[in-house]
């Protein structure tokens, strides 16, 4: 599995393109573990340290991106906060069994997974319609 970021997953809103390069920076860290090879401690602190970002940053990005939906009156709004939602319930899942089991391989691999599957798909389809409505209306201010 690869997460790197290109243009196709541009959506030309410079401050929410900045904000996905940082995610998929840090969560293609941990996707370049080596699990197999890895000490437990280190294992541990890496998905600490990812589990513990998602949880901030992420949720700072969607709150910039919900701002500027309501800013400029985006009609899909609702479409779009309700993805960001089920990302976080998801997420609360994984850190649920995060405290309860520790690292293991499963929770890092769910992880790894649910990131990269949802964040992908989130921004091609539901992050790059929004911008292309966003765009031409932020140019005017
Ligand atoms: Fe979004
Ligand atoms: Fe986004």
């Amino acid at each position: 599995m690869e997460i790197q970021w290109n243009n196709s997953l541009a959506t030309g809103v410079d401050t929410i393109d900045n904000q996905h390069k940082e995610i998929f920076a840090r969560i293609s860290a941990l996707i370049s573990l080596d699990i197999e090879n890895i000490e437990p401690a280190k294992k541990e602190a890496e998905l600490h340290k990812v589990l513990r970002f998602l949880g901030g940053y992420v949720l700072d990005h969607f709150k910039t991106e919900e701002e500027f939906m309501t800013k400029y009156h985006y009609p899909d709004y609702d479409g779009h906060k309700k993805e960001h939602m089920d990302f976080l319930k998801s997420y609360s899942s994984l850190v649920r069994m995060f405290e309860k089991d520790g690292a293991t391989d499963l929770i890092i691999t769910a992880t790894q997974n649910q990131a990269v599957d949802w964040l992908v798909k989130h921004i091609k389809v539901t992050d790059q319609k929004m911008a292309y409505f966003l765009k031409p209306r932020m140019s005017k201010t």
